[in-house]
């Protein structure tokens, strides 16, 4: 037998895994993405809309990104190198049960990242480098649980940080903030984009254009590429279930930036002036949203 046309009866159990009958389960959430996609919409398929079963398990892997992280800010300290705070991730993901992600991916090095002042993100953790009083530093962690993915960051003040840097870091924070009080359901990633570079433009500051957030849950990096200089209304349609980060890279000069050509990862200000980021990993729920890592 071959399939006529890959629409599922409305008899046949529902795509979701829920084992309700599809007439009584997705069937008019996919009618309602068909309509908006129909009026010029992206919209997301349903290899990105997590079903219950997989956001627990996506849940716990949040759970360990957390802990890593509150372990690294217990720790994280003037005098340190980048790679000690690898050592430090490494180990408390290993005790968790977790994988970093980043090692190995694409040829990536280390466990995690680790970006200092003018440097972007995927900055690579050194013995050479060394965390001094007055640096802000962004751990990037990310992990995996039994398949399951999480990704998120936080910036770290080392000591006494100048006025105008702290302002970056407290800025860049609430972009993220103001980001996520937009995602809830059919609404657009845009409205999301919006919100964040507004914010940091208000403050004088500008947003990576180049380098944006991405879903995650089942894969790193999945659909969709998240942008945080969209418009509001453009971009991915939100719908329950979807899991994406913001992760906006906000810098004290200009917008662009360039990668290191020996290493082929670290991202830097093109004029050197610092760069700050925090990343969220954020579930939309029927009414709203759910922050599962920060
Ligand atoms: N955590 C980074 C992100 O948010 C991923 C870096 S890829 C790596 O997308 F290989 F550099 F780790
Ligand atoms: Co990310």
């Amino acid at each position: 037998m071959f399939q006529m046309s890959n629409k599922i009866g409305r008899n046949d159990p529902c795509w979701c895994g829920s084992g309700k009958k599809y007439k009584k389960c997705h069937e008019e959430f996919d009618d309602k993405i068909a309509y908006i996609k129909s009026q010029g919409h992206e919209v997301p398929d349903h290899s990105i809309i997590k079903t219950p079963g997989q956001i627990e398990k996506i849940r716990e892997s949040a759970k360990i990104n957390i802990a890593v992280l509150d372990y690294v800010a217990e720790n994280i300290k003037a005098g340190m190198t980048t790679q000690q705070i690898d050592d430090l991730v490494a180990e408390k993901t290993a005790e968790l049960g977790g994988i970093p992600a980043p090692l190995n991916y694409q040829g990536y090095p280390k466990s995690v990242c680790t970006s200092i002042n003018e440097i972007v993100c995927h900055g690579i953790p050194s013995d050479n480098v060394i965390l001094k009083d007055g640096d802000i530093v962004n751990v990037d962690v990310s992990t995996i649980l039994d398949g399951y993915f999480s990704d998120s960051s936080r910036m770290f003040c080392i000591g006494e940080v100048s006025e105008e840097k702290r302002k970056l870091v407290d800025v860049t924070k609430e972009c993220v903030e103001k980001g996520l009080e937009m995602v809830k359901p059919w609404t657009f990633l845009g409205d999301m984009g919006q919100a964040v570079h507004e914010h940091a433009l208000k403050n004088g500051f500008s947003v990576v254009r180049e380098i944006g957030g991405h879903g995650v849950g089942l894969e790193f990096h999945e659909d969709p590429w998240v942008s945080y200089v969209s418009k509001a209304g453009e971009e991915m349609l939100l719908v329950p279930g979807m899991i994406f980060t913001i992760e906006p890279m906000v810098n004290m000069g200009t917008d662009k930036v360039f990668c290191d050509k020996e290493d082929g990862w670290t991202i830097y200000t093109a004029d050197k002036k610092p760069s700050a980021q925090w990343e969220i990993m954020v579930l939309v729920t029927e009414d709203g949203h759910e922050v599962l890592a920060y």
